[in-house]
């Protein structure tokens, strides 16, 4: 990665004006964003070091005050982590207790056996390595970033809490684990007197899964929801109405997004659902902000963005997060025919 000359950082003086709403996660102390800024895509070596700087400074200029990350983000692994420990020196530190960071352990990341899944040895060596690619003395989340019931949850839950009482996480989460798993791995950490944060599941209008169970384990044991990919990685926006853009995720990054994905089955709906944001005065990325924001037990919706342009008009979502009954319902009817 080559650095460019440093344009020193004055963040937007009226970042906390109320434009950004602050939800209280579950049962707990912190508030976060209503819309959180991811780092899996855009943000390791195929990402100009500058365009990375313009999306997280725009995104906290609006009032984004969560980044999230993961051990294995990149391209390569570690990438994203260690891009961000360079925007951590050269604009970040200033503003580090204004700001919630998040890593995750939980996918592959290592070769060998200590670098996946579950383990205490793969989770404690992996915060390790992640604060020191972040240049970090502590993250305020971490998570298990996936269930793995070839692991004691009682060892992948000690393991959390052992990070947490050690201080280099001030919070502990779970994301992709599914409600039974989330019931286990809530009242092991409750037995060792910890509260569970965060779940960090995905939540779109084309994946609606945790509706069915989540959200009411969530609900009742008071931990928030970070909704990941509420715009299907770009599905659910306008960027695929006139063809593929080269820059475009699915242009020029397909690793999780095939030009084969977009084909006309979704850009049927996807036209559909943007006639509905269109008539509300909004785009569909707006529209599907709102949307995932409408459930109470989402605490923030876990955006990407491959441009500072698209935190911004993401954020404008907010001036009109009412959805009339209408308004779901030719939603719903758009989704059931999908
Ligand atoms: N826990 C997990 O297992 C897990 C898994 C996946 C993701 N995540 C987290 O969730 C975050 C978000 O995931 P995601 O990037 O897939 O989320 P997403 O918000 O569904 O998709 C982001 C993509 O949508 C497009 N986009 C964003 N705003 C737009 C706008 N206003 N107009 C047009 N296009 C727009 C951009 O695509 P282009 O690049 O084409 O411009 C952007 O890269 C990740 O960074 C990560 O932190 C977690």
């Amino acid at each position: 990665m080559s650095y460019q000359q440093y344009v020193p950082y004055t963040p937007d003086e009226s970042r906390y004006d109320g434009r950004m709403p602050y939800r209280r996660c579950g049962k707990s102390g912190l508030k976060l964003p209503s819309i959180s800024l991811g780092l899996w895509h855009n943000f390791g070596d195929i990402t100009p070091f500058g365009v990375q700087q313009g999306i997280l400074r725009a995104a906290f200029d609006c009032g984004i005050t969560h980044f999230d990350l993961a051990n294995n983000y990149g391209p390569p692994y570690g990438e994203a982590e260690r891009n961000f420990g360079e925007h951590m020196k050269r604009d970040w530190r200033p503003f580090r207790d204004e700001l919630v960071i998040s890593t995750k352990a939980g996918y592959d990341m290592w070769k060998g056996p200590y670098g996946n899944d579950g383990s205490r040895k793969y989770l404690i060596a992996s915060i390790d390595q992640s604060l020191k690619r972040m240049n970090l003395e502590y993250v305020d989340i971490f998570y298990h970033h996936r269930p793995d019931d070839s692991t004691p949850i009682e060892e992948t839950m000690g393991a959390l809490y052992d990070i947490v009482k050690s201080g280099k996480a001030l919070y502990a989460g779970i994301s992709n684990y599914n409600p039974e798993q989330t019931k286990k791995a809530f009242s092991c950490l409750k037995d060792m007197g910890m509260h569970m944060l965060i779940h960090q599941p995905n939540y779109s209008m084309f994946n609606r899964s945790i509706e069915r169970g989540l959200t009411d384990v969530c609900r009742k044991e008071g931990v928030g929801i970070m909704a990941f990919g509420p715009l299907a990685g770009g599905k659910l926006t306008g960027r695929y109405l006139n063809g593929i853009p080269a820059d475009s995720r699915a242009g020029h990054d397909p690793r999780f997004l095939r030009p084969s994905d977009i084909n006309e089955k979704l850009l049927d709906t996807v036209k559909k659902l943007n006639a509905i944001a269109e008539a509300r005065g909004q785009s569909l990325a707006q529209l599907a902000l709102v949307w995932a924001l409408r459930l109470p037990e989402v605490t923030s919706v876990l955006i990407g963005a491959s441009r500072a342009e698209q935190v911004r008009e993401n954020a404008i979502a907010l001036e009109n997060t009412n959805l009339t009954d209408e308004e779901l319902a030719e939603i719903d009817a758009v989704l059931a025919e999908r």
